[in-house]
């Protein structure tokens, strides 16, 4: 009988547990049910006629981010088919309005200030990673006198000076890499364009003591402060998780670093490089106030994660691409034999400009391979959406995915085929522009004439007050690497095909899928 007591007893507590569990379970199911059939009810009963059509959910709260996620570009162009140019989807709980093609592009990218606004959005996971008060920790007026700043450092003078250097910084990549010590083989080539990225834009941009740093501890501490821009970020960027602890230690060590190195500059009264930082020491703003080191430094980390991850995507796809199609690598290095000689002198930033296929190559690879899908905006007040009856309202915000109009049959002939040839104004592929971009209305935001992108479909760089300041940089930077490894190897699919990768869109910017592996052999010299 005791011994019946003693097991009955926690038996008894474990079934009455049991329940309380499958009771929780139903309470949660039901509720679950509840939600979806009120989601469901919601957007069949109540549809705004004044608001962009909703996409079709299941679930509140978390309505089409998966779809969106997995594949943005794909998803842009399935909704486009079934509501037009303008609709509405739930992005993390949040009414997200997209609106594609030339007008939407205009809509979003070139809107009014009282409108649209950059900061509120990107702010969570910049600040961390930048620093305080530089790009959006400060009211855009400021922002757009350091865009300013920063624009007019990147003069002819400067990238003549940057080619030179960029150029070394190639070949003696090459010479160091242990992957690339035989004369053939297989390279995962993200992570070797990765690493030539940031020693040929901290060299050029930044200068040699900070290019040196990056052989030692800088790289590491770079890429603790890249996790920083993860997009689970948006949303957990205040917790005090490992990589956010890594994330805030690097933002302390690196900002040192610059203020140190200003600082031995000032000491020394002069730089011998053309570089942005030494430009940013010696700028004022309108108010009369020198920029702070502090500022100059977060600045100077701003702009080298700015163009990281972008730069380093489109010379990964680049590669891929050419490895795809070896033939147009060989049109690419006849164009440097045939241009600048047999010999293939250094390279010169005015060499640049006579290799137009090699120009070309960049446009194309943008056109497919943009690195950035999606530009957030939120709204500030309603906005009617002109020649339609919606007006958005200020609980959404904006998204413009400019690549949907840089794969739109209307304005590029054959517009999955990767053909630089169609920047040829005689090609029967060339875009069906309205304007060509010189012929683009300019305008001033702040930081510069810019031409005004409005009605252009193609758009990489984005556009408005917040239009990218390292175009050029970017564009000489490519170029130069492009050249300098069409010099040195040929390159194809390690199984011979023109395939070419998938695309990652699990991070901020969308880049190869890993291992981006190719084969390459070295010319003979
Ligand atoms: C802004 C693309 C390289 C610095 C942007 C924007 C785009 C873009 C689309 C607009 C973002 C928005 O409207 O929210 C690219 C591409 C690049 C590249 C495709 C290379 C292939 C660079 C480089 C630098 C740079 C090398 C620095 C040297 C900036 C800055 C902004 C910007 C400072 C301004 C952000 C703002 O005003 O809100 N870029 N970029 N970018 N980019 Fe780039």
């Amino acid at each position: 009988m005791g011994l019946l007591q003693d097991i009955s007893g926690p038996l008894s507590q474990q079934l009455s547990q049991l329940s309380i569990v499958s009771q929780v379970g139903v309470v949660v199911a039901g509720l679950l049910f509840v939600s979806v059939f009120l989601n469901i009810f919601n957007q069949i009963l109540f549809k705004n006629p004044n608001e962009p059509p909703v996409i079709f959910h299941w679930f509140p709260v978390i309505g089409s981010t998966i779809t969106y996620g997995m594949d943005p570009p794909r998803f842009f162009q399935e909704n486009r088919e079934k509501y037009g140019d303008i609709f509405t989807f739930i992005l993390l709980g949040k009414k997200t309005t997209v609106y594609v093609g030339p007008a939407g592009n205009e809509f979003i990218l070139n809107g009014k200030l009282k409108d649209v606004n950059a900061e509120e959005i990107y702010t969570v996971l910049t600040t961390p990673v930048f620093g305080r008060d530089v790009v959006y920790d400060c009211p855009n007026s400021k922002l757009m006198e350091q865009k300013k700043f920063m624009k007019i450092a990147l003069t002819t003078q400067a990238f003549q000076s940057y080619v030179p250097i960029i150029a070394d910084e190639v070949t003696n990549y090459f010479k160091r890499s242990p992957d690339f010590k035989a004369n053939a083989g297989i390279v995962n080539i993200s992570k070797s364009m990765a690493q030539i990225t940031i020693f040929t834009a901290s060299h050029s941009l930044q200068g040699s003591e900070i290019r040196n740093k990056f052989d030692e501890s800088l790289a590491d501490l770079y890429h603790d402060l890249d996790m920083g821009f993860s997009p689970v970020n948006f949303m957990l960027h205040w917790a005090p998780l490992p990589w956010n602890k890594r994330r805030d230690y690097a933002q302390k060590t690196i900002a040192k670093v610059y203020m140190d190195t200003i600082k031995e500059r000032r000491a020394a009264g002069k730089s011998d490089s053309q570089d942005i930082m030494w430009h940013l020491m010696n700028s004022t703003y309108k108010d009369g106030v020198k920029i702070p080191d502090h500022e100059v430094a977060h600045m100077m980390i701003a702009l080298l994660m700015a163009g990281q991850h972008s730069s380093s995507s489109t010379s990964s796809w680049i590669m891929l691409r050419l490895a795809s199609r070896p033939d147009i690598l060989e049109v690419l290095y006849r164009e440097q034999v045939e241009t600048l000689g047999a010999d293939l002198p250094p390279l010169t930033y005015e060499d640049l400009a006579k290799l137009p296929l090699n120009q070309a190559i960049i446009k194309e690879t943008l056109r497919l391979n943009a690195p950035i899908h999606s530009i957030l905006r939120a709204v500030k007040s309603p906005m009617p959406v002109p020649g339609t009856k919606y007006v958005v309202p200020t609980s959404h915000q904006l998204l413009a995915a400019a690549g949907v109009s840089a794969t739109d049959p209307e304005y590029f002939p054959e517009p999955d085929l990767w053909e630089p040839t169609r920047w040829n104004k005689d090609s029967p592929l060339a875009p069906r522009l309205a304007k060509s971009v010189e012929d683009e209305e300019k305008i001033d935001y702040g930081y510069g004439l810019v031409s005004k992108g409005a009605n252009s479909p193609y758009l990489p760089f984005g556009a408005g007050r917040h239009r990218c300041i390292g175009e050029q940089f970017a564009n000489v930077q490519l170029q130069t690497i492009v050249a300098m490894v069409v010099r040195q190897f040929k390159l194809r699919n390690v199984d011979g095909s023109n395939k070419v990768i998938g695309t990652d869109y699990a991070s901020l910017f969308s880049r190869p899928l890993e291992p981006a592996n190719i084969h390459w052999e070295k010319r003979e010299q």
